[in-house]
């Protein structure tokens, strides 16, 4: 590391702790997270096809809910009416609808809302997250690919907007997915 981002370094260290340390001044709450530069450290997020690691630009997590469910895999959209609602809205938009049906009971492609799940661990939200974000083996694409222009990056769902489609998904299961 050069000497100047090595200083730049300690001074974003400086800052993150010590905003820290008002959270903690407010609060009185220890932060659960390790925070890495003030933005917590990435989850481990695995491929559901072969459980290859899966790298996913942080900077698309870039809603307090998406930072959250980064850091600690907890989707805090789970019982959001607000939440619910717009996720059903973005299930239709990015064509869900067509393969897992209007309610997610299932038409091409399963039912979604358990109790059982082709791929177990969709019984939680990093699972599931993990399964729509790069797809299955076993006839589901990538989130945007083969919906939306996979040569674009920016093109597709956002982590945000995955995060409520699973909260509406999850408004009618027995299971919160944060367990
Ligand atoms: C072209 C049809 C198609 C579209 C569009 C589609 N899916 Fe799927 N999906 C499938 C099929 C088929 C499977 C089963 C895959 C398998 O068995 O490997 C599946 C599996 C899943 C699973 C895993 C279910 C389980 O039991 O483990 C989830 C979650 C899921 N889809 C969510 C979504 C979401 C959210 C969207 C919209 C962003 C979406 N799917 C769009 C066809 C589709």
């Amino acid at each position: 590391m050069s000497r100047m981002k090595f200083n730049l370094f300690l001074m974003l260290m400086l800052v993150a702790l010590s905003a820290c340390n008002k959270k903690d001044a407010n609060t009185g709450a220890a932060d659960p997270v390790s925070p890495v530069a003030g933005s917590g450290k990435m989850l481990d997020f695995v491929t559901t096809q072969d459980s290859k690691p899966l790298v996913i630009d942080a900077a698309l997590f870039d809603t307090p809910a998406a930072k959250e469910f980064m850091t600690t895999g907890k989707n805090t959209y789970v019982g959001n009416p607000e939440a619910i609602a717009k996720g059903k809205k973005i299930f239709q938009l990015y064509s869900c609808t067509q393969c897992h049906g209007p309610e997610a009971k299932g038409q091409v492609g399963p039912g979604l809302t358990g109790p059982d799940f082709r791929y177990p661990k969709d019984a939680t939200n990093k699972g599931m997250f993990e399964t729509v974000w790069h797809g299955t083996n076993g006839g589901m694409g990538a989130k945007g690919i083969g919906l939306m222009d996979p040569t674009d990056p920016k093109n597709g769902i956002t982590p945000d907007e995955l995060l409520k489609v699973i909260s509406w998904i999850r408004s009618m299961s027995k299971i919160t997915g944060n367990e």
